[in-house]
C-alpha cells in the first residue's frame, strides 16, 4: 500500500479506512468472510495485466505460458478438493456460474425449479427480475409451513406438475442440511438437469462437514468467498460428459477474458484449504454457530427451523416486536453488521422482514470462540432491549470496539 499510499492518496485513505472499518466491527454476515494474505497478494499481483480468452493450452492470445500454469494448478487443486471430474474456475462471480450453467444446459423459456428467495433461495435461481426469471420458466419450491425445512414430497410434486428441465438445490438462508442424493431422485424421475449450488456451504463441504453433492449432481456452482475464505469469485464443477459444455457457455458463452488474478488466489485458497487445518477452522465455524443459535434460544428467541446445522440461522423477531430492518440498523449503530432476511411465510415486507441472517465465518477467522460468539448474542439481545437508549447502546459499542480490539484481522496491514 505504501506506493499507492504515494501516487493516489485519495483511493489509498478509502481503503485504509475500510481496513479500519473491518478491525473495529463484529462481521456476522452471513456471506462474508476476511481471505488470507496471501490470497490477497496474488488477487493483486500482475496477474490481472493478462488477457488469456480460452483455456490452458487453447488460448485467443500468446503469452499465455504462466497463464496457464495458474490456471491449471487451481483447476487440479479444486478437483482434489472436491473430488471434481471437471472444473472451471474461470466465472466471476456466483451468478456467473449459475448463468454458465444455464447458458450449457437450457435454452431461453425452459424451465427451472428452484427454491423461493423469500424463503431463503438466491436471485439466481429463479427470481422474477433476475435473469434466470426473465429468460427461464420459473418455478419455486420453499419450505414446509411446520417444519421450515424442504420438503422433498413438495418439491417432487411440483417437479411432476411442472417438468422442468433443471433442478436448483442450494440456498443462502436455509440452516438445515440440504440432501442432494434426495434432490439427484427427483431430478432423475423427470429426466431433468440437477444444479446444486453450494455457494455458501461450500466449505464445510470441502472439509467433509456436510454432505456433497458431487457424485449426485450433474452440475456444482460455488463462489470461493464465502465460508471457503477465497478471493471474490466462483466456479462449475461437473461431470466429464458436461465439461466441453460448461466450458463454451463460459467462454464464449457469457464472459470475455477471465480475472487471471483472481484465478491466482483461488489457487492459493485452494492450497490452504486442502491443509489439515482447514478442517479444524470449518469446525469451529460450525461450532460457534451452533454455540450463538443455542444462546439465542435460551434468551427466548425463536431460531427459523429449530436449529443450525451450518454456519448460519435466521432469527425470527417477531418475539421482541422488532422488524429485521429496525435490528439491522440498531446493531449498526453499534459496530455489528448484519443483514435483515425474510423468515418463511413472512408477514412483512421483504424491505422490513421479521428477520435478521446472522453468520459465523467471519468471526471465526478473526479467532472468536464460544466465549466471545455467547458475548456477541448477549450485546445482540442488550442492544434489542435498549434500543432507545442511546447512552446503553454507547456503552456496548465501547464492548464491540473492545472485543475487536483483542482480535486483530490483518495486523500486517494495519499502519
Ligand atoms: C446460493 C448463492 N448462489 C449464488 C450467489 C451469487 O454469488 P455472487 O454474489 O458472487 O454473484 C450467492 C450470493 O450470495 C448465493 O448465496
Amino acid at each position: 500500500m505504501d506506493f499507492l499510499r504515494s501516487v493516489d492518496p485519495e483511493t489509498a485513505l478509502i481503503i485504509d479506512q475500510e481496513l479500519n472499518r473491518l478491525e473495529t466491527t463484529i462481521d456476522l454476515i452471513a456471506s462474508e468472510n476476511y481471505t488470507w494474505p496471501a490470497v490477497l497478494e496474488a488477487s493483486g499481483s500482475i496477474l490481472t495485466n493478462k488477457y488469456a480468452e480460452g483455456y490452458p493450452g487453447k488460448r485467443y492470445y500468446g503469452g499465455c505460458v504462466y497463464i496457464d500454469e495458474v490456471e491449471n494448478l487451481a483447476k487440479q487443486r479444486c478437483a482434489q478438493l472436491f473430488n471434481a471430474e471437471h472444473v472451471n474456475v474461470q466465472p466471476h462471480s456466483g451468478s456467473q456460474a449459475n448463468m454458465g450453467v444455464y447458458f450449457a444446459a437450457l435454452k431461453p423459456g425452459d424451465t427451472i425449479l428452484g427454491m423461493d428467495l423469500a424463503a431463503g433461495g438466491h436471485l439466481t435461481h429463479g427470481y422474477p427480475v433476475n435473469f434466470s426469471g426473465t429468460f427461464y420458466t420459473r418455478v419455486n419450491y420453499g419450505v414446509n409451513r411446520d417444519t421450515e425445512c424442504l420438503d422433498y414430497d413438495e418439491i417432487q410434486k411440483l417437479a411432476e406438475q411442472h417438468k422442468p428441465k433443471m433442478i436448483v438445490c442450494g440456498a443462502s438462508a436455509y440452516s438445515q442440511i440440504i440432501d442432494f442424493k434426495k434432490f439427484a431422485e427427483i431430478a432423475a424421475s423427470i429426466d431433468a438437469f440437477l444444479l446444486a449450488d453450494i455457494a455458501h456451504i461450500a466449505g464445510p463441504i470441502a472439509a467433509k462437514l456436510h454432505p456433497s453433492p458431487i457424485e449426485h449432481a450433474d452440475f456444482v456452482s460455488s463462489t470461493t468467498h464465502k465460508t471457503l475464505r477465497g478471493p471474490r469469485g466462483g466456479l462449475i464443477m461437473c461431470k466429464a460428459p458436461y465439461a466441453q459444455q460448461i466450458d463454451k457457455a463460459i467462454m464464449p458463452g457469457i464472459q470475455g477474458g477471465p480475472l487471471m488474478q483472481q484465478i491466482g488466489a483461488k489457487a492459493v485458497a485452494f492450497a490452504y484449504a486442502l491443509k489439515p487445518d482447514f478442517i479444524e477452522y470449518q469446525k469451529q465455524i460450525l461450532e460457534n454457530a451452533n454455540t450463538m443459535a443455542e444462546a439465542f434460544i435460551a434468551l427466548g428467541y425463536r431460531i427459523v427451523s429449530g436449529s443450525t446445522k451450518n454456519h448460519l440461522m435466521v432469527i425470527d423477531l417477531r418475539s421482541q416486536n422488532c422488524t429485521g430492518k429496525e435490528v439491522e440498523e440498531l446493531l449498526g449503530t453499534i459496530g455489528i453488521s448484519a443483514n435483515r432476511n425474510c423468515i418463511p411465510f413472512d408477514p412483512q415486507k421483504p424491505f422490513v422482514t421479521s428477520g435478521i441472517r446472522l453468520g459465523t465465518p467471519a468471526i471465526t477467522t478473526r479467532g472468536f470462540k464460544k466465549q466471545e460468539t455467547e458475548t456477541v448474542v448477549q450485546i445482540i439481545h442488550e442492544a434489542i432491549q435498549h434500543k432507545n437508549d442511546p447512552h446503553y447502546l454507547t456503552k456496548l459499542g465501547q464492548q464491540v470496539h473492545d472485543l475487536c480490539a483483542q482480535f486483530p484481522i490483518y495486523p500486517e496491514l494495519v499502519q
